[in-house]
């Protein structure tokens, strides 16, 4: 009896260990979609739990039969209040607010659930890989706690070999995007807060022992050598692994020896640029697998006040971007359509530059700009006034700021990690933020930093930009809003613009909201013509300063946000999009992309 009820403890306890302890078998794993994957997308049951009724006992203790466990009923006087299979169904990829009308507003905890096929084979291992959650979730394979994310914008992979069962298994994800003030971002953005799986959901297979990450590009500014470095994850035994770029004639076979590998190969490929985004097949062959890849080889610096793309100066003809996917009346964009349409618009507009605002897109988005040639400022949601002396705040802005460069580390198109946007000037910011420019700088030298700083009058028409901040990045981003919350649109004419840096400056916002349609003088704000005038003023102003070497106004569509509550104007959108969500062009569309043809046409 006393063997019995010892074992019967141990169950319980491993229970408990398995479905409240954090596995986190989190890893990096590049290029998912290069690889042996099946998608977990499409319909999930999901149950609205505004209590944390699934996660937590009434004495708010965390419940070991949560709803993680998916029970079903085995004898009919068994209480189960909840049952996923009879639950309503949502599409993953998607955010909630903009598929069930019930949750349009809604923040807190939805929980979703999906059965999934397998076979598991002896020596294979198996990761499920989000492309992103937001905000914060638990995940859970066949009632074990696998891992937990933080962070609405940047993609993460678990392991689930130890976990997953021949044929039928199941995934249940806890997403809470509940606003928190030491979050990243915080309580308050300019911004819609749509929760959920917001893009694809893969399950991936590899070997016992595969390639986990790789960096393949341009060694250090020179464009006769491509560098590649390789990471390992597994038992080190020996192998064979062969690197292929055959429109280069390159097939570099090596063997294995540690679990970091690095190498230069010489070769002279044709560099990327937005005239000729020239991307190469890239294959990584290694025991069983073959990881393809599309890589593009250029390089970017800066020169006193110059942009260079390799070597040459860069003029960046941009437009300003939020993740949000047109004619859907506001929804998370996060297909391959999406893309194409938005960036189509950019192309458009003549841009060879975007902003993508204020967070990392999603990653069909810069492979998108990739094949179109369009550079990208990606940026990290360090948003307004967020808590700068909170050590987890900052681990958690640190945290997306890998995620950020890891995914994204091989695309030519990214050539701007933004630390942040419009942060107030204070030491705790300026330590917070220089922090995290060192750590971008020391995994990925090879691109530029940049934030967006502050400016202030120095006079009644001098604009000066002196921010402290300006200092740990290599191109200024600055944001202003002359016309429109600065003024109205003839005051530009008479500014003049000072910057104590010898460094780029892009002016990452100016612009003006405009209901599509709506018609007036000049100085009758909302209207179109309005609009047109902040265009045409800061276009003058801005095409003056030498230091100002590229512009992304605020921005390419209209878009969702709870801040922008005018009845018949706003209605809950931030109209400062050149574009409506119906794709309708405003008269400012046609202005900027006049300048952009006119600048296109000078070589900039
Ligand atoms: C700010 C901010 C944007 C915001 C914009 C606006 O500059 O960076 O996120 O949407 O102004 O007020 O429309």
């Amino acid at each position: 009896m006393k063997i019995q009820k010892q074992l019967y403890i141990f169950t319980i306890l491993l229970v408990l260990f398995l479905t409240t302890s954090i596995i986190s078998q989190s890893i990096h794993l590049q290029n998912p979609t290069g690889r042996d994957y099946t998608s977990l997308n499409g319909k999930w049951n999901i149950i609205v739990d505004p209590y944390e009724n699934g996660y937590y006992d009434y004495r708010y203790q965390p419940n070991p039969n949560g709803y993680f466990k998916n029970r079903k009923m085995e004898n009919r006087w068994d209480l189960i209040e909840y049952d996923f299979d009879k639950s309503p169904k949502i599409n993953v990829p998607g955010d909630w607010n903009s598929q069930i009308d019930e949750l349009y507003l809604y923040e807190g905890t939805v929980w979703y659930q999906r059965y999934f096929e397998l076979k598991p084979e002896a020596d294979g291992r198996y990761f499920i890989h989000f492309g992103a959650v937001n905000y914060e979730s638990i995940i859970y394979v066949n009632v074990v706690l696998i891992g937990n994310h933080v962070g609405g914008f940047t993609s993460f992979t678990l392991e689930i070999t130890d976990y997953v069962k021949e044929d039928t298994n199941f995934v249940v994800v806890k997403v809470d995007n509940k606003r928190k003030r030491e979050a990243v971002p915080t309580l308050n953005t300019d911004w819609f807060n749509y929760g959920g799986i917001t893009r694809d959901v893969h399950l991936i297979k590899t070997s016992k022992m595969f390639v986990s990450d790789y960096s393949i590009s341009l060694a250090d500014k020179k464009t006769d050598q491509i560098e590649v470095n390789l990471n390992i994850e597994g038992p080190l035994l020996p192998a064979k692994l062969s690197l292929e770029i055959p429109e280069l004639e390159i097939k570099k076979e090596l063997k294995i020896e540690n679990s970091s590998t690095k190498f230069i190969i010489e070769a002279s490929p044709i560099l990327w640029n937005p005239d000729n985004p020239k991307l190469y097949d890239v294959l990584i062959k290694f025991g069983e697998e073959i990881i393809t890849d599309k890589i593009g080889f250029r390089t970017i610096s800066t020169d006193g006040t110059d942009i260079l793309l390799n070597g040459k100066s860069i003029y960046l003809r941009g437009i300003s971007i939020h993740e949000e996917a047109p004619f859907m009346n506001g929804a998370r964009a996060y297909a391959e359509e999406h893309a194409t349409t938005i960036l189509g618009w950019a192309k458009e507009l003549g841009c060879n530059f975007v902003r993508l605002a204020h967070y990392p897109h999603n990653e069909k988005m810069i492979k998108k700009a990739d094949e179109l040639g369009l550079l990208v400022w990606s940026e990290n949601p360090v948003y307004w006034t967020i808590l700068w002396e909170n050590e987890a705040t900052y681990k958690n802005a640190e945290n997306q700021l890998v995620e950020m460069i890891n995914r994204d580390k091989n695309r030519a198109s990214v050539v701007l990690w933004s630390m942040s946007n419009e942060t107030p000037i204070n030491d705790p910011r300026l330590i917070f933020l220089k922090n995290l420019a060192a750590k971008a700088r020391t995994m990925d030298p090879s691109r530029l930093i940049t934030a967006a700083l502050e400016r202030h009058y120095i006079n009644e028409t001098t604009l000066m930009i002196d921010d402290p901040l300006g200092e740990f990045v290599d191109v200024i981003g600055c944001n202003e809003y002359i016309g429109w919350y600065d003024g109205l649109p003839e005051k530009a004419q008479k500014l003049s613009w000072q910057s104590i840096y010898d460094k780029p400056v892009i002016i990452s916002e100016f612009g003006g909201g405009a209901l599509f349609g709506h018609h007036g003088d000049e100085l009758t704000r909302w209207t179109e013509e309005y609009q047109n005038s902040v265009y045409k003023n800061n276009i003058e102003m801005l095409d003056k300063v030498d230091f100002i070497k590229g512009m992304s106004p605020w921005i390419l569509k209209d878009f969702r946000s709870p801040r922008r509550p005018l009845p018949q104007i706003q209605d809950f959108w931030n109209r400062k999009g050149l574009i409506s969500d119906e794709g309708q062009r405003k008269s400012a569309f046609f202005t900027l992309q006049k300048f952009y043809s006119k600048k296109a046409e000078m070589g900039n």
